[in-house]
Formats: structure tokens, C-alpha cells, sequence
């Protein structure tokens, strides 16, 4: 059984989310949407926010879950038996971190492997930290974002 955690802050999640998610639950018998705290973030949409979104976009898979841990990543996976962390690369600006993650996740928990994931290229340029700026300026997020996140925009946005 290959289970598998994709941990993030989902801030909202976005399309770009969904294809690594969409690879992920091809390639792992079990995978776990893991709404996390990263500190050195500050959150627009809260906790339950992002976890309702995020069980909105696992609706359609069989074999994804969605969940929310406050603490260590390696603390989850050794409790929930995971041994499979996996990451999405959109660029190579985005590596210098996640391999300092890798490497720190690594050190605290041998037996646990992060996986690096390629986003779709039509996606490469997308965060939602770039998402959150247009829809705070009224821009159009819709291509970016599925449906209940551009509602959850509407509704916090007024
Ligand atoms: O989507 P993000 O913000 O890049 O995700 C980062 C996240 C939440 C996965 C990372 O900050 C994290 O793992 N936080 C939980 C605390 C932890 O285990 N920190 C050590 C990471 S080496």
C-alpha cells in the first residue's frame, strides 16, 4: 500500500494544486490533502476555510482525503503510517526551499521520501499568493481557481 501526504498551506488551493493532486492519486494507492500551518505565512483564509475547500476538490476521488495538523509534517506521517511526501515544482525558484524541506523532513524521519511532482506548464506561473493579489483588485481568478474557491473570494471579498 503506497499512502502518500500532500502537505500545504492551500491558501486557496488552485488549478495548479489540482494537477499535482490529480498525479498523485494515479501514482498512490492513498493520498492525504494535508491543510498545514507554515509560519512563516500569514493566512487569508483560515483553517476551515481551506480544509472546505479542499474536501470540495477531493470529492470526485476515490482514494483522497483531506485533513488539517497543526505541528510537525513527520509527526503526522509516522502516526498516520505515511511514507511518501509529495511536493509540486512549479519553477526552478521554487526548489532552493523545497529541497531544504526534503532534507530537513529526511533528517527528522529516515524512512520518509518526498516526491517532487511537475504542474501542468499551463500552470507554472500560478500561487496562491499571486491569486489572492487579483482577487483583492477585483480581477478575474476563474481561470486559475475552480469554482468554490472564486465563491469563497466573492463571499470574503464582499
Ligand atoms: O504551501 P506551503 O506554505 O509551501 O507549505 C509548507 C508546509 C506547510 C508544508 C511546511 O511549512 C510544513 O511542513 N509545515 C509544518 C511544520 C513542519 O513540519 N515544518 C518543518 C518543515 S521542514
Amino acid at each position: 500500500m503506497k499512502r502518500a501526504v500532500y502537505p500545504g498551506s492551500f491558501d486557496p488551493i488552485t488549478f495548479g494544486h489540482l494537477d499535482i493532486l490529480n498525479r498523485a492519486s494515479r501514482i498512490f494507492d492513498e493520498v492525504t490533502v494535508l491543510i498545514m500551518n507554515n509560519i512563516n505565512k500569514d493566512y487569508f483564509f483560515n483553517w476551515k476555510e481551506r480544509l472546505s475547500m479542499a474536501k470540495e476538490a477531493i470529492k470526485k476521488y476515490s482514494n483522497v482525503k483531506a485533513e488539517m495538523f497543526d505541528g510537525l509534517l513527520v509527526e503526522y506521517t509516522r502516526k498516520n503510517e505515511i511514507t511518501i511526501l509529495v511536493r509540486g515544482l512549479r519553477a526552478v525558484s521554487d526548489f532552493e526551499y523545497e529541497l531544504q524541506m526534503a532534507h530537513m523532513n529526511k533528517a527528522m524521519c529516515p524512512n520518509l521520501e518526498t516526491v517532487f511532482l511537475m504542474t501542468d506548464s499551463k500552470y507554472s506561473f500560478i500561487s496562491s499568493t499571486i491569486v489572492r493579489e487579483v482577487a483583492k483588485f477585483g480581477g478575474d481568478v476563474s481561470p486559475w481557481v475552480p469554482e468554490y474557491v472564486v465563491r469563497a473570494f466573492k463571499k470574503k471579498h464582499g
